[in-house]
């Protein structure tokens, strides 16, 4: 298994994912469609309490099922050894952040569009972008919570144009390097978070050339190429679109450059947990 955990991280590592039929095995699978019952995934208790206050709240509220549910789900992460796989990719210590179960309703409508988790949004504070991505990259402490490795397990079969995520492969290194570039104010700050503003500002000739000395311009450049669909008509590809099976897992680094496709055919429901550097 150890193997396997840093078979796993160096993929995340250099291209920022890696997808893995039947994750979660058949025992954890029945497990967790149990856990999930109908009701949890609209309702609001589609978050799962994981620190004391968060268990202290539910206990005073005498949820003691979501007490239990929590547990369960804690205790799976433990065999699949969660932890140690975000751990091995940062090289440092992590914590478990986040579980929960998302639940996206039928629609044609695109989950989320093409976008990377860290970038400035526009009309966002550029306070707190500082703040995230110093903790994220510099490991600087501070109260707002770092960028880290998100599990994302199907427990409904994706497709193309029905619920896949799609995540561009190396995009992790690119926005790394760029926000790297953008806290040492080497690169203006500019909105960055959804694709087409990431491209404007990786394709600057400046800012290209400050990403290239770092990465290589073969890996820019392919970032380029894989990432001109933006700008076409459709503004959208299924080039990088992973089709899995309920049960299968994509885990990323929340810098890779991703989306979730319009569940079209049926509604969707993905269980996460998200670790971060302790
Ligand atoms: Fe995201």
């Amino acid at each position: 298994m150890n193997e396997d955990i840093s078979k796993i991280a160096n993929q995340i590592k250099s291209t920022g994912f890696i997808s893995i039929n039947n994750f979660l095995g058949k025992k954890n699978l029945n497990l967790v469609e149990k856990i999930l019952s109908h009701k949890n995934l609209k309702g609001k208790d589609s978050t799962y309490p994981i620190f004391i206050s968060q268990y202290l709240i539910k206990f005073l509220k005498m949820d003691i099922g979501i007490l239990n549910k929590s547990l369960i789900l804690k205790n799976i992460a433990k065999n699949l050894q969660l932890k140690a796989i975000a751990e091995k990719v940062f090289e440092s210590e992590c914590e478990l952040h986040m579980i929960d179960s998302y639940y996206s309703e039928r629609s044609d409508k695109d989950i989320l569009t093409w976008h990377n988790d860290i970038g400035l949004r526009e009309n966002y504070l550029t306070e707190n972008f500082y703040e995230e991505s110093e903790a994220t990259l510099k490991n600087k402490k501070s109260k707002v919570s770092s960028r880290g490795i998100k599990f994302f397990i199907y427990m409904t079969d994706v497709q193309s144009n029905n619920g896949a995520l799609a995540v561009i492969p190396f995009s992790n290194q690119v926005v790394k390097t760029l926000t790297s570039l953008i806290l040492d104010r080497k690169i203006d700050l500019k909105p960055y978070w959804n694709l087409k503003n990431l491209r404007d500002l990786v394709i600057d000739e400046k800012n290209k050339n400050l990403i290239s000395q770092k990465l290589g311009s073969e890996m820019v450049e392919s970032f380029l190429h894989n990432t001109d669909f933006i700008n076409q008509e459709r503004k959208d590809s299924n080039a990088f679109d992973l089709e899995m099976q309920k049960g299968s897992a994509v885990i990323f680094d929340e810098l890779c450059v991703h989306r979730g496709a319009a569940p079209k055919h049926n509604s969707r429901i993905v269980l996460r947990y998200l670790y971060r550097r302790k």
